[in-house]
């Protein structure tokens, strides 16, 4: 397989860039009282992230056909709360790291408390954020409480946190299965719903949000698989996390389960499925043709 990483790499700058124009506009400034917890919502969200899920809504947008500021204000609130929870992901009880895409993590530099306060406060600006969205003409409440539903279901115990906790409590990675399971949630999850709220909000039929359904499972367990590859074996210059937090915390992961190569392989199964999930669409899916590949070229 050979992927051009340099000009979708371009691609991807280009497309992270707006998503922080809107999420400058989004965030309430530094100066609002109490300054302190805006600072440190900042902070946490202005940190060179790769914006993947926003991406991926304003992406399930286009399919559906639709975009603006209602799917950009979603967008938005999806990478706050991937902000809050890597916040929290890195405070000393859970995996106790200190940097953080490049930079001192939030509880380096603002205290643990303080980080704490400010994951709930990003978790929760995130609906507010979404509940401005039902005042702007032309979005369909309906569609909108969907994707509600959708987001806190995937950020929830059921979603992303139950992963946590499964990542976090040993006994529940006895079998291969759960592993799996593991990464669909605590990342996958919120994939899913990234990807679906562009696609529902724009009344995307139900075959083909089941199709991008299926992409974004896949997609987020391949992501999840190279993510514990670069944990062993990545550039920390490049990626802006510590190599080596899944062993200090002496986690299961892909690589320790299946070794290195063996990892690798899994997540280009993970590709194909997720090209396959996409034969439906035409080229205005190629996008995300091109970001299922990049998921296992990706350096950072
Ligand atoms: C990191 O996510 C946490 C995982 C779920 C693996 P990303 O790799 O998308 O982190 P940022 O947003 O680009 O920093
Ligand atoms: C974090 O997973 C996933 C969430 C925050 C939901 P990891 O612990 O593997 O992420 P990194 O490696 O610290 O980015
Ligand atoms: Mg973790
Ligand atoms: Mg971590
Ligand atoms: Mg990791």
């Amino acid at each position: 397989m050979s992927f051009d990483i340099e000009s979708f790499g371009l691609k991807m700058q280009q497309k992270k860039q707006f998503i922080e124009s809107c999420l400058d506009t989004v965030l309430s400034k530094d100066d609002c009282f109490p300054p302190l917890i805006h600072q440190a919502m900042r902070y946490a969200v202005f940190n060179g992230g790769k914006r993947l899920r926003p991406i991926m809504v304003l992406e399930g947008g286009k399919i559906a056909g639709v975009d603006g500021e209602a799917v950009e204000m979603i967008a938005c609130a999806i990478e706050m709360i991937h902000s809050y929870s890597l916040v929290h992901d890195d405070l000393p009880a859970m995996d106790d790291d200190d940097l953080r895409r490049g930079k001192p993590t939030c509880h380096k530099v603002f205290g643990e408390a303080n980080a704490i306060l400010t994951g709930d406060a990003l978790l929760t600006a995130a609906f507010q954020v979404i509940a401005e969205v039902g005042k702007l003409p032309g979005v369909d409440a309906v569609r909108l409480l969907r994707v509600i539903g959708d987001i806190a279901c995937a950020a929830g115990s059921e979603g992303m946190i139950g992963g946590q906790v499964m990542d976090l409590n040993s006994e529940y990675l006895n079998e291969e299965q759960h592993l799996e399971t593991l990464h669909l949630l605590k990342t996958g999850a919120l994939f899913k719903a990234s990807l679906r709220a562009g696609a529902i909000l724009g009344g995307l039929d139900e075959a083909d949000i089941l199709a991008l359904t299926k992409y974004a499972n896949h997609f987020g367990l391949a992501f999840q698989i190279t993510d514990d590859i670069l944990d062993v074996n990545g550039d920390p210059s490049l990626i802006g996390k510590p190599v080596g937090s899944d062993e200090k915390n002496l986690k299961v992961t892909y690589t320790t389960r299946f070794g290195l190569n063996g990892a690798r392989k899994l997540a280009q199964q993970e590709v194909k499925t997720c090209l396959q999930s996409l034969e439906s669409f035409g080229k205005e899916a190629d996008f995300l043709r091109k970001l299922a590949e990049f998921s296992l070229y990706r350096t950072n």
